[in-house]
């Protein structure tokens, strides 16, 4: 319906002006934190910090004894039930008799204000009992580990069975094996976890917060409050970044708040300070990835044999999800005829781990991208040729047996990631033996499968609701979130091109679950392709029904309607978009409309195989870095980071997740460790967790390859996850490049990098 043609004219493809970004830069902007509502009261929660252990006794009589103090809400008063599991049930809200982790709380204070529930929560005494706890996911699948659950610590498992592993190993030349490890990463977001629930006259309750899944919220409070969906609103407010960190973790924060507010009937605000949602929120999965890669002499992969042991935590979230992803992409983006893979789901006694950009890959590509380099190298290749060699096009088969039918950009990412980086020459170059600095070049490549895919069908629909009043301005409900990311400024300029209607008549709203009917979570990169084709499937039916209208008044057939500009009509014979919208309502003909998107089927049979995503998007990024020698600092000079995204909505929007992503790689990379001792965080703060600043922004070149997808929204795939993927390992592989040091573990801090140096590694 949207011919090429209008679509170089029309909003898809600007650089449109974000639509959030006068009232962010001007403070206008509410975020959860600056609403009150009357009678509200605040909240605190109580984290007993115990690894392991058995709850004996919550005393809360100091605490009830302060001035201020209104309740302190403990499993008891959960009215409905005390569960919060995401995927598996697993997970009480307040546990009442085991404590699996630091993060758990056992008990919410509420009071006038925060610093006496603040101050009244560190009141609190837990009566505990330390049982023994485990640490380590590797450790923890070991007979006689401490149990975590009763079942055992391994609640999950995937494999994928392509070929013949055997026959694949004994064809190749060469075969190469390694076991890397990864480790947290937390999600860094500006603004911390926070929710405000408000009970209702109606006998409901509205809940208020910062997440990417409100629908996910919205069951999470019904569960425990024992209400209807219908009797549950939630209203996504300003969200200030995410990163996967606000998949899971919202459902527990509002759940907690709601709980306060429904005992005692009044809204109640949690704000988590930086160290609860430390302690708190999900992170990024630490993986032990052992990788054994097989290929004959001119380069061409014969076989991968892998196996993942994922770390969840106490509780398994997104573990389900996560680990999903890591076992059907685990071989990277190439074609490799015998594959086994097999990933584990483990608990531990350690923070919960669910989403974060990349959604369980960048730990296995760390693996696979580190080994495709080993093999290039030891066969005096180079690694973009072999890359090429074995990498993924139109007529391949992914590890999954998937054939890839259509917008397939992983070899243009490469040939132009090569060519802007100047590749050859630099990789070529060495400098001199007696400079302390050395410098070096890296590549990285991915896959990613776009959305949900087999394991999250039953989620992957969503919903867009599209008013168009009587003036000809333009409302949009949604059910996907703005994060940070651009989301309102792109499905803006998709709404336009759709309705023919100006981007400054179109305003899209926050999520607010009441009118927009679930549309699954905001993550995978999906949102812009599943709400951009809700919006579509909107914007049809209206010029279906307003295009009558039109017919009507020009005497113009209906089929020769075009609606372009905010112009209406055939030829010489239109009227203004506005017009057409007064003339609908003096007619009382409708002009709202619902539209709709599913994912089409995917598959994933116990084998691993099947069609798993529907569409994948790719991506390469080059490196550049120099290692001082005598400190071991790494700094990051440059990267190329070539995306194939479909189709640009948005080259300011898209540069955006570009360029942060390369930061939150290069913090993966070189700086973000979460160190832990038992139970206890030692770096619950931005002043010992590491993360990149300004002040080690290298030059980033962003380049947009267009291979269209027919089923994307003007033609797009996902981007939102790609850029947090690739630049990791292309940082490590240019590392060894400048020192031949190959590093198994991240991040690569300057204490590694000088530690391998004084052992007499690299050259
Ligand atoms: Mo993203 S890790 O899918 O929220």
């Amino acid at each position: 319906m949207h011919d090429r043609d209008d679509r170089e004219m029309g909003a898809v493809g600007s650089r449109l002006v974000r639509v959030d970004a006068d009232a962010k830069v001007t403070g206008r902007a509410l975020y959860v934190d600056d609403l009150t509502f009357p009678g509200m009261l605040e909240a605190a929660l109580v984290l007993p910090g115990c690894a392991h252990a058995r709850l004996l006794k919550v005393d809360a009589s100091d605490a009830l004894a302060m001035a201020g103090v209104h309740a302190v809400v403990t499993a008891d008063d959960v009215p409905g039930e005390n569960q919060v599991g995401v995927v598996d049930r697993d997970q009480p809200l307040l546990p009442s008799e085991r404590i699996r982790y630091s993060g758990d709380a056992v008990a919410v204070v509420v009071a006038e204000t925060r610093a006496i529930a603040r101050e009244a929560a560190a009141a609190v005494r837990a009566e505990t009992e330390e049982i023994p706890a485990v640490f380590d996911a590797v450790r923890a699948m070991e007979p006689g580990a401490p149990k975590v659950h009763d079942d055992g610590n391994v609640f999950l498992e995937y494999r994928v069975r392509k070929g013949n592993i055997d026959e694949g190993f004994e064809a190749a030349d060469i075969i190469v094996e390694r076991t890397f490890r990864t480790h947290h990463q937390e999600h860094s977001y500006l603004e911390p976890l926070g929710a405000i629930a408000v009970p209702e006259e109606h006998g409901g309750v509205t809940i208020y917060g910062t997440m990417q899944c409100p629908y996910y919220v919205q069951k999470a409070v019904a569960t425990v409050l024992g209400l209807p969906l219908a009797h549950v609103r939630v209203i996504q407010t300003v969200t200030g970044g995410g990163f996967g960190g606000k998949e899971d973790s919202p459902s527990e924060i509002c759940a907690c708040a709601a709980v306060a507010a429904w005992k005692l009937r009044r809204p109640v605000k949690l704000i988590y300070t930086r160290e609860d949602d430390f302690y708190r929120s999900s992170k990024r999965h630490p993986m032990t990835v052992t990788y054994k890669l097989g290929a004959t002499r001119d380069g061409t992969f014969t076989a991968a044999q892998i196996r993942v042991v994922a770390d969840a935590g106490a509780y398994s979230t997104l573990t389900p999800v996560v680990v999903f992803r890591a076992a059907a992409h685990a071989t990277g983006p190439y074609e490799i005829p015998n594959v086994h893979t097999d990933a584990y789901g483990v608990y531990t006694n350690r923070q919960t781990t669910g989403a974060f950009r990349g959604f369980g890959q960048p730990q296995t590509i760390f693996a696979n991208e580190s080994i495709v380099d080993e093999v290039a190298e030891a066969l005096g290749l180079d690694p973009i040729d072999v890359r090429l060699k074995n990498g993924l096009a139109v007529g391949k088969r992914t590890a999954t047996n998937q054939l890839l039918t259509e917008s397939v950009g992983l070899p243009e990412t490469l040939r132009q990631a090569r060519e802007a980086s100047g590749w050859d020459a630099k990789r070529a170059e060495r400098g001199a033996d007696s400079d302390p600095i050395k410098r070096g070049i890296g590549v990285g490549s991915i896959y990613y499968g776009v959305s949900l895919g087999a394991k999250g069908l039953a989620l992957d629909g969503s919903g867009a609701h599209m008013n168009v009043y009587r003036d000809g301005s333009v409302r949009i409900a949604i059910g996907g979130t703005e994060m940070g990311q651009g989301l309102l400024t792109v499905l803006t300029q998709i709404a336009s091109d759709a309705l023919g209607a100006p981007t400054e008549s179109i305003h899209v709203d926050h999520v607010d679950t009441s009118v927009v009917p679930d549309s699954g979570p905001s993550v995978a990169s999906r949102t812009t392709l599943m709400t951009g084709n809700a919006i579509i499937d909107a914007a049809e039916k209206l010029r279906a029904t307003m295009g009558e209208v039109a017919s009507e008044l020009l005497g113009v057939p209906t089929g020769e309607i075009t609606f372009r500009d905010g112009r209406v009509g055939a030829g010489d014979r239109s009227i203004a978009f506005a017009e057409l919208a007064a003339e609908c309502w003096a007619r009382n003909v409708n002009t709202a409309a619902d539209g709709w998107y599913a994912a089409p089927l995917s598959t994933f049979d116990e084998d691993g195989q099947g069609d798993a995503y529907a569409i994948y998007s790719y991506a390469t990024h080059v490196a550049e870095v120099e290692v001082d020698t005598r400190t071991g600092h790494v700094r990051l000079v440059r990267v190329t980071a070539a995306h194939d995204v479909g189709k640009i909505l948005n080259p300011t929007t898209l540069e955006g997740q570009v360029e942060g992503g390369v930061l939150q790689c290069a913090g993966m990379a070189l700086y973000e460790r979460m160190i832990t001792d038992g139970g206890d965080i030692l770096t619950p703060d931005f002043s010992t967790y590491i993360l990149p600043t300004a002040m080690d922004v290298p030059e980033i070149e962003t380049l947009f390859i267009e291979e269209p997808y027919s089923r994307g929204p003007f033609g797009a795939k996902g981007i939102g996850e790609t850029p947090a993927m690739p630049g990791a390992v292309a940082i490590a592989n240019a590392i060894y490049h400048a020192t031949g040091l190959r590093f198994l573990e991240l991040p690569i801090t300057a204490e590694a990098v000088r530690l391998a140096l004084a052992d007499g590694r690299g050259r």
